[in-house]
Formats: C-alpha cells, sequence, structure tokens
C-alpha cells in the first residue's frame, strides 16, 4: 500500500499545515473535502468546486453501489473519468450510510446485510467488498476501511464491541488491500465518548499501519463541546507524520477548533446541503437568505470571499429565489458556501504559516458567538 508523503511545513501550538502528495494532486492541509455522495457534489459543476479551492472531493460507497452500480462505474471507466473529477477523490466505505441510511441492517462478525433505501433491494458489505468498490470499481485515491459507527449515546459496553469489531474489520480492509502502488487506505478510530476506548481503539489502528488516521463515530449528535473532548482524548496517541481526518465535520466554528488541536481533514455536507435550504455561511456567521429582513437588502452574501456567487448577487436576489423555489437559488447558494469553506481552510492554513492561528481562532470564536455558528 502507498503511503502519500505528508509534508508538514508550518505549526503553531497543536495545528499543522502542509501539503499531502498524491498520484493525482497535491492536498493542501488542513482540507476541506467538499462531499460528492453519488459522484457530484451537489448543484455544482466540478469546474466550480475546483475553482473555489477544493484538493480533494468525497464520493460514497454505499451510494453508489446502489446507484448506478459500482461495476457500471467501472465499465465507464472509473469515478474520476465518469464524474469529471480530475484530481484526488476519498471515498468512504459504506458502513456508515448503512448505519444513517439503509432500510433494515443486519450485522454479523463479517458484514452487514442491508435493504436499499432506493428500492428495498438487499445488498452485502463486508471489508474485501468494499475495499474492491472502492479501490478497483471506483478507483478512489483515499480509500477508508470498513467500520461500525455507534449511536450516540451508547454505553461503554456497545462502544467496547463496536470498536472491536471495526478493528477487525481494519485487519481485514489491509488484508484485501494489499499493495497498491498509487493508492492508500485510511483507518478509522472510534470508541464514542470513552477516553479509555478511544485510547485502545486508536493504539490498535495505527498499529495496523494505515496510509492516516480518521476519528469516525462524530457528527452524530454529541455536539460540539463532546466532539472537541473526543479529538483531544484522541490525538496523543496519533503519530505526528500520518494525516487526520475527522469524518462528517462540521461547522465552521468545528472546523477551526479541531485545527487547533491538530486536526488535518475534513469533509461535511453541510456547505451545499445548507445552500439547498437557503443557509449561507459567512465570515459574519450564518444567514438565512429566506428571512424577510433580506427581501430588499442589495448587499451580497460577503463581499471577502472571492466568488461570483459570493460577490455579484445581492441578498434580495437570493431571498426572492428561495421565495421562488427557482434551480438558481440553491445552485448560486451551494457555490457560495464551498467558496467560503474553501476560502476559510485557506485563511487558516495561511494563518498558521504566518504565526497568527491563535489570533484568528479568537477573533473568529468572538464573531461566531452571537450566531451559534
Ligand atoms: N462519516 C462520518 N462519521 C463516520 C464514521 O464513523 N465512519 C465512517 N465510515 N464514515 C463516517
Amino acid at each position: 500500500m502507498a503511503i502519500f508523503p505528508f509534508d508538514i511545513q508550518a505549526r503553531e501550538g497543536k495545528t499543522r499545515t502542509g501539503v499531502l502528495h498524491t498520484p493525482r494532486g497535491e492536498i493542501r492541509t488542513p482540507a476541506f473535502m467538499p462531499v460528492g455522495t453519488t459522484g457530484t457534489v451537489k448543484a455544482l459543476y466540478m469546474d466550480q468546486v475546483k475553482a473555489a479551492g477544493a484538493d480533494i472531493i468525497l464520493g460514497n460507497t454505499y451510494h453508489l453501489m446502489l446507484r448506478p452500480g459500482a461495476e457500471r462505474v467501472k465499465r465507464l471507466g472509473g469515478l474520476h473519468k465518469f464524474s469529471g473529477w480530475s484530481g484526488p477523490m476519498l471515498t468512504d466505505s459504506g458502513g456508515f450510510q448503512v448505519w444513517s441510511l439503509a432500510q433494515l441492517r443486519k450485522m454479523d462478525a463479517d458484514g452487514v446485510t442491508f435493504q436499499s433505501h432506493i428500492d428495498g433491494s438487499t445488498h452485502r458489505l463486508t471489508p474485501a467488498r468494499s475495499i474492491e468498490i472502492q479501490a478497483d470499481l471506483l478507483g478512489a485515491d483515499i480509500s477508508m476501511q470498513l467500520d461500525e459507527c455507534t449511536n450516540f449515546p451508547c454505553t461503554h459496553e456497545e462502544a467496547e464491541r463496536s470498536l472491536t469489531l471495526s478493528l477487525d474489520w481494519g485487519q481485514r480492509s489491509l488484508d484485501a488491500f494489499g499493495d497498491r502502488e498509487s493508492q492508500t487506505l485510511f483507518g478509522i478510530v472510534q470508541g464514542s465518548n470513552f477516553a479509555d476506548l478511544r485510547e485502545r481503539s486508536a493504539k490498535g489502528v495505527v498499529g495496523q499501519g494505515f496510509g492516516g488516521i480518521a476519528l469516525g463515530g462524530l457528527a452524530v449528535g454529541e455536539g460540539h463541546e463532546q466532539m472537541c473532548a473526543t479529538i483531544d482524548m484522541t490525538i496523543p496517541h496519533l503519530p505526528d507524520d500520518l494525516p487526520r481526518y475527522v469524518m462528517g465535520v462540521g461547522k465552521p466554528i468545528d472546523l477551526v477548533e479541531s485545527v487547533a488541536r491538530g486536526i488535518d481533514m475534513f469533509d461535511c455536507v453541510l456547505p451545499t446541503r445548507s445552500g439547498r435550504h437557503g443557509q449561507a455561511w459567512t465570515w459574519a456567521g450564518p444567514v438565512n437568505v429566506k428571512n424577510a429582513q433580506f427581501a430588499e437588502d442589495l448587499s451580497p452574501i460577503d463581499a471577502a470571499v472571492d466568488c461570483p456567487a459570493s460577490r455579484d448577487y445581492s441578498r434580495a436576489y437570493y431571498h426572492h429565489l428561495f421565495k421562488a423555489g427557482e434551480y438558481l437559488g440553491p445552485m448560486l447558494l451551494s457555490w457560495h458556501n464551498t467558496a467560503f469553506f474553501q476560502a476559510l481552510m485557506a485563511e487558516i492554513r495561511l494563518s498558521i504559516r504566518e504565526g497568527r492561528f491563535e489570533a484568528l481562532r479568537a477573533r473568529l470564536t468572538a464573531d461566531w458567538a452571537s450566531t451559534k455558528s
């Protein structure tokens, strides 16, 4: 298995900024990965995603195996060619989406059998099948091990049983992955919010020899404080030289606080999902363009974000588009939000390089305090 070179170029406190080198291009870290669940970052052209500053996007085993089918994607040239994204791509292994979306699911020691949320048809995922889909059929640059995500809250006993299963599936995922020269595989730490279990899981996953380490079981309703506490109890058990990825996170303040704790990579549907529902994320906090106060507001969404959607259309126009149910509303707002999240990450990276991350963190915390962002 390839271990992509990870070049950490500057630090401040626990933060790090650098470059993860992949055969398909460089990933500047800390990185936010837009989510392209079904081979599309919803409502955006890949050119817009790229121009917004994203180096890497996500794809999803669960969704793509159900529709259009992983074998079909392979026949059509793989997910990069099929979707028109030529940069690095990371795919999630499917377990999390089975847990959150599938209608009926039955776990056993070897995998999970579930019914599609689309048509009720029965499917099965094992660690080896997930790797086959991600690495062979979709052609992911970074694959994720198959894992099980626990509910929140859950008992110590449940979390312990689950992390033991995930460790076993991690080893099976590695065995199935084998010697690939240009692709890598990340392991996933579980253990809910129990310090002893996070430690055990982290040490186990690190010992298995993955190309990067993800923190799973977060963004499942635990809230900001618990998320931060869980990151804090996990980081000391991770090596310095591998990328660290918090899965499914998060709001802008979650990103800032996770970077402060030593995280390098993120993914979340928030920019595009919020964009489809009229919620803009800005340097001043969240703004709901459907709110009546914007009906005649000629100011842009956020003039400080270097994106046409952020600068060139008025809040009044956004308000109208969403009130009228026009397609352009979600398209423009998903574009703005994606550009804002990338602008935030770029500013975080620069602030670490210039030794002013703590000042940025303090300013954003103050600016966003009243807005619950
Ligand atoms: N996405 C968000 N959380 C998780 C997790 O715990 N596991 C996986 N595989 N994907 C996730």
